[in-house]
């Protein structure tokens, strides 16, 4: 021992001599990590590649190298947990803001936004210390019951990507670096660390690999996360075709692949399977709270046993440490890294922002009583009593949901921002119990309670001259929560039932969901107006009552197809197979047919369709034209606000392949605006389709091609609700 000590001081006084780029903060990046990997021991190399702790990496101090801080991610900077157990660290240091749900920023359709977004939550990960941000989320929604939907970016993989880019970028210039998830193919919660997916090629590279791509390619992604489960039956956090072949060959992506926690099970695959950093959730060695059992990480001495048998080539270990230390520059001893703030204005504005632009309102109906005009935004002075009825009116939808749990300073829940504006007219009636939140268990609320909160709401509501009922999902376990799926489509707590008997007795309702996935609405001809909220983080409340009292236009459309029924979704279609799948075995037989390609294609209509939103304000579509440009095609439309109220509209664009050799779906989003127009302004709205919007991946040749004919560009204010169409010719 003493032997190998001396040797190791030896050899590092002997490195020291020489000019030591990579301590250079003004140096290049890359002559920092050679510099590094050239004065680094074997042992070394292996120890920066697992955990040292809970959310850690050890740096190399010996070198003044430092360890890589991380946290979850994608909504805010989670509270400390302990060293070496999941227990919270009970930190009075570690409050922050809850920013919106990621599907909430998917549904601004805002790229603008979404830069805000990823500068204001990285400075509050770089303000605690963190250098790696375990999010944002870019897997696709496939099934209504994932429990992990709200931190993604919903259905579509060109939505999803676009939105993800700006958040990137911005986050990491900060010199904090995102770890995208979760790669790939992690579409539901039930079985996630043994199912293996069963999925055409197709599918594969046109809708569950395109957003991750986007943004490897665009934003200069610095870490990944693998996923729990398995493609091609290989854990996907060790999968050599995933990620040697395609996200570092393919991609040429130069960061590290970090394993979600626990999601790394063999030394061998892990070490030639493209995994460069092992963290662990209950891994071998890390069953009791005080153990130091890091050095049997799959990652740690048994892969060094292997290098030093030389079973494993040592370039293997030194294009791993490579990618580590590169993100160790780029991050921990990144000059630029900024400070950041923890809490500023800055940051509930941001917040506020993008929960204002997210919320989607999906029916406002218009009332005889006042004389025509729809029910929002709330003209006060028609209503004495409002009531708000639900526990998501009071409810802290920060906590819960998994990984992403947030510990926040300060919040204001819906009640509070209502009753900041209503004041005195707003009286309040929780009507059903969620129970706490609760990580894989359910809070069983007793029968009696429901009764009881249930008749007390239905008597409030015989005073009431305005309900609004605020309900949804809650990040409990199975109602938008990591580790496990809903069970069904319908609102849980007797949601349905209450809302009908609520609107027996006063019809005046809006309905006001918060909810990562979609559901059955089938009260909707008993409400007059209904917003999906998604979860709006710190400022909920203000966010939420802007929008009902009209001092915000409601802008958000739907980034997920809300469908009517429950086997209206494709993954339904195939019995336990099709989902969650039988023997860990699912098999994704409506190939690229997922959300709105699905409903469009096989003329399934929804409920509220993918681009879906409305305004208080209307808008009109000009006729779009199109005009070839070299290789790519020009479209152009305008778009004047109709109505009498400011308000933004996201005009979409969509492209179909009018003949093919093969089935494609009948159009796909190919790109979008947000434009904000004042009442009767018009803008121009321009949009170039470039070869790879007209491609398809065959399976044949295994490439994108396209065949020349026919292609029709289509403008819609939502994919169902298509304002104008023009032919082009390939
Ligand atoms: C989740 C990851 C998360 C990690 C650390 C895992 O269970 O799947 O998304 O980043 O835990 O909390």
């Amino acid at each position: 021992m003493k032997k190998v000590l001396f040797t190791a001081m030896f050899a590092a006084a002997c490195t020291m001599v020489g000019a030591q780029t990579y301590l250079d903060p003004n140096a290049p990046v890359e002559a920092r990590v050679k510099d590094a990997l050239s004065r680094m021991t074997l042992h070394e190399k292996v120890q920066i590649l697992h955990a040292q702790s809970k959310f850690t990496t050890p740096g190399v101090p010996r070198l003044g190298i430092r360890q890589l801080n991380m946290a979850d991610g994608p909504h805010g900077c989670r509270a400390e947990i302990d060293w070496n157990s999941w227990g919270y660290a009970n930190w009075n240091n570690d409050s922050i803001v809850a920013f919106p749900s990621l599907t909430c920023l998917a549904s601004t359709w805002n790229r603008d936004l979404s830069s805000v977004y990823g500068h204001n939550v990285s400075e509050e990960f770089a303000f605690r210390g963190k250098d790696i941000m375990l999010g944002p989320g870019t897997t696709i929604a496939r099934c209504p019951f994932n429990g992990r939907s709200f931190e993604y970016m919903g259905e579509d993989p060109y939505l999803a990507g676009e939105m993800a880019v700006p958040y990137i970028i911005a986050a990491q210039k900060n010199g904090v670096a995102c770890c995208l998830k979760h790669f790939f193919l992690n579409n539901h919660e039930v079985n996630r660390m043994t199912v293996n997916v069963n999925v055409s090629e197709r599918a594969v590279e046109e809708i569950y690999l395109p957003a991750f791509e986007k943004c490897v390619k665009q934003s200069g992604l610095w870490t990944m996360m693998g996923s729990y489960n398995k493609w091609l039956n290989v854990h996907c956090c060790q999968n050599d075709s995933l990620l040697n072949g395609i996200l570092k060959k393919r991609w040429g992506f130069d960061g590290a692949v970090i394993s979600d926690w626990g999601g790394c099970h063999d030394t061998w695959e892990a070490a030639t399977g493209g995994l460069d950093i092992e963290m662990g959730s209950f891994t071998n060695g890390m069953t009791a709270d005080n153990s130091q059992g890091y050095n049997t990480y799959f990652l740690a001495d048994p892969f060094e046993k292997l290098l030093r048998e030389g079973k494993i080539s040592e370039d293997v270990l030194n294009d791993k440490a490579a990618r580590v230390l590169r993100t160790i520059f780029r991050t921990a001893m990144n000059p630029k890294k900024v400070i950041g703030k923890q809490c500023s204005p800055d940051h509930y504005a941001a917040c506020l922002k993008v929960g204002e632009e997210g919320v989607v309102l999906l029916k406002n109906e218009k009332i005889k009583e006042l004389k025509n005009a729809s029910i929002l935004p709330l003209d006060a002075s028609k209503y004495n009593k409002i009531l708000v009825v639900g526990d998501n009116a009071v409810r802290n939808m920060s906590e819960g949901g998994g990984s992403s749990e947030l510990k926040t300073k300060f919040d204001i829940s819906p009640l509070q921002g209502l009753k900041a504006v209503y004041g005195d007219k707003i009286d309040f009636a929780q009507g059903y119990a969620a129970g706490r939140p609760m990580y894989a268990r359910v809070d069983e609320v007793p029968a009696e309670t429901q009764a009881k909160l249930k008749a007390e709401a239905l008597e409030k509501a015989k005073d009431a001259d305005l309900i609004i009922f605020i309900g949804g999902m809650n990040k409990n376990h199975q109602q938008d929560c990591e580790g496990g799926d809903r069970l069904t489509y319908e609102l849980s707590y007797g949601q349905n039932e209450l809302i009908a008997e609520l609107a027996k007795i006063q019809p005046n309702i809006i309905a006001v969901m918060y909810a990562g996935n979609p559901y059955a609405t089938p009260w909707l001809p008993q409400v007059k107006a209904l917003l999906q909220c998604w979860y709006l983080g710190s400022m909920s409340g203000e966010a939420l009552s802007n929008i009902i009292s009209g001092k915000v236009n409601p802008s958000g459309k739907l980034p997920i197809t809300f469908a009517k029924k429950k086997d209206d979704y494709p993954c339904f279609q195939y019995g336990e197979e099709g989902y969650p799948g039988v023997n860990d075995q699912v098999y994704y037989k409506e190939g690229i047919y997922v959300g709105y390609r699905h409903f469009d294609t096989k003329k399934v209509q929804p409920q509220f369709p993918f681009g879906f939103g409305l305004s208080y304000t209307t808008f009109k579509y000009g006729k779009p034209t199109v005009k070839a440009n070299g290789e790519n095609f020009e479209v152009k439309v305008s778009v004047t606000n109709s109505g009498s109220r400011e308000g933004k509209e996201v005009v979409q664009l969509y492209v179909g392949d009018l003949k093919c050799s093969v089935d494609r779906p009948v159009k796909e989003l190919k790109g979008f605006e947000k434009v904000s127009l004042a009442p009767g302004e018009t803008k121009v709205v321009e949009f170039t389709i470039t070869p790879r919007d007209l491609q398809f991946y065959d399976e044949q040749s295994h490439q994108w091609k396209s065949e020349p004919g026919k292609f029709k560009a289509y403008i819609g204010a939502s994919e169902l609700d298509i304002r104008g169409a023009v032919e082009f010719t390939l």
